[in-house]
């Protein structure tokens, strides 16, 4: 993606977070033993992530496999030492009332996408298979396509996610963080429904706690739509702009326990635009006015990780000297100096060398 009027400028390649929506997807959140060992397998996977997505992918080029690795704040130093993203933090979590965004382990996020389950699940498989002993799994959904990009509230989900170059602009870093450039920031939270009291209420009900109408997803006219909407309470207007995020929510349940869920993540290029959006649902906007969803719907996980660039996993140091802390490991980064983002130069003894 070069940038006009600059000469030389090699930008790095991000992962695909503003991939199309897919009718399947896995979202897997593990945690990270301690020690060089589990600690080198997990450096050693990221180094080999893309070469997996290839393998497993080329099987079925129209099957549109994809996967988005993202790195907890904790286990980021652990991994990768200094520098680090400018806004990576633990999850922040918001409590007001009942409700409560609840900050849950997780220190690596696998968001697996594609147009077939198979696909998602042969790469887990394959991402397990190389973390054995190595990682613990703290959540695993297998989300679904329900009807025409509904959730399990009835509504369609994902309507107002920005597009093409807008969605890039609204979910990659740019110079804010130039040694992170081209990466983002993603939150994820599972969230669970009381489907018998939603389905209680009128429709009309509902349309007034999402902003928009049920059976043809347009938007409610101002004059009908609520201050607490769900739709109202996550707009972001900053000096007269909106901020927007990228979102790709699934459906996920069991319906034999009773469980039928949405599984959010959002991606953005800076965590705030997220966590003012938690706080104008559980908090409300102005305070006390929260999101009726709630009402309906209890998050039990909730995570923040970084999405480095694609180039920055492919030059992962695999090699146990090369780790953060290691008597070997640089004290800290040279500053890229040949115009480039300088992420290659953040570890030696690159895989792909
Ligand atoms: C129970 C969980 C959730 C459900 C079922 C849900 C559902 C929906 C639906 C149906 C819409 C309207 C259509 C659309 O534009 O996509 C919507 C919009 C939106 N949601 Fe959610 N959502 C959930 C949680 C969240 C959370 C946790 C956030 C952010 C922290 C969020 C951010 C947004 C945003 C930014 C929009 C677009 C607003 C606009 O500009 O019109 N949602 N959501």
């Amino acid at each position: 993606m070069p940038t006009p009027g600059r000469a030389v400028q090699v930008r790095a390649l991000s992962q695909l977070v503003a991939a199309p929506l897919t009718p399947a997807a896995i979202f897997l959140v593990v945690t990270v033993n301690r020690g060089a060992e589990p600690e080198g397998a997990v450096r050693a996977l990221s180094a080999d992530l893309a070469n997996l997505v290839r393998a497993v992918g080329f099987r079925d080029l129209g099957g549109q496999l994809s996967c988005i690795a993202g790195f907890g704040s904790e286990v980021w130093g652990r991994l990768f030492g200094e520098p680090r993203p400018a806004e990576l933090h633990p999850f922040r979590e918001f409590r007001a009332g009942g409700r409560h965004a609840i900050a849950t382990p997780g220190d690596i996020l696998f968001h697996i996408r594609a147009r077939r389950m198979d696909l998602c699940f042969e790469l887990a498989s394959q991402i397990m298979n190389e973390l054995r002993g190595a990682v613990a799994v703290a959540d695993e959904v297998h989300g679904f396509g329900f009807f025409d990009q509904r959730d399990l509230l009835g509504f369609v989900d994902g309507t107002e996610n920005p597009a093409g170059a807008a969605a890039l602009e609204a979910t990659l870093v740019g110079d804010e963080d130039p040694e992170f450039a081209g990466g983002s920031y993603v939150i994820v939270q599972k969230y669970l429904h009381n489907l018998d009291a939603w389905n209680a209420l009128p429709t009309e009900t509902q349309e007034r706690i999402i902003g928009r109408a049920k059976l043809t997803n347009v938007e409610l006219d101002g004059t009908v739509k609520p201050s607490y909407a769900h739709n109202e309470l996550t707009k972001i207007v900053e000096n007269g702009k909106e901020i927007k995020i990228v979102r790709d929510n699934m459906p996920f349940g069991e319906v034999g326990k009773g469980e039928f869920g949405t599984y959010f993540i959002g991606y953005a290029r800076s965590p705030r635009t997220i966590e003012q959006m938690l706080e104008n649902m559980f908090i409300g906007k102005p305070t006390g006015n929260y999101d009726r969803i709630l009402d309906f719907s209890r998050a039990v996980t909730g995570n923040l990780f970084f999405v480095p660039t694609a180039d920055f996993l492919a030059n992962v140091a695999v090699d146990a000297t090369d780790a953060p802390g290691s008597a070997e490991a640089p004290e800290s980064a040279p500053a890229a100096s040949d115009g480039s983002l300088g992420i290659g130069s953040l570890k030696k003894g690159h895989a792909n060398e």
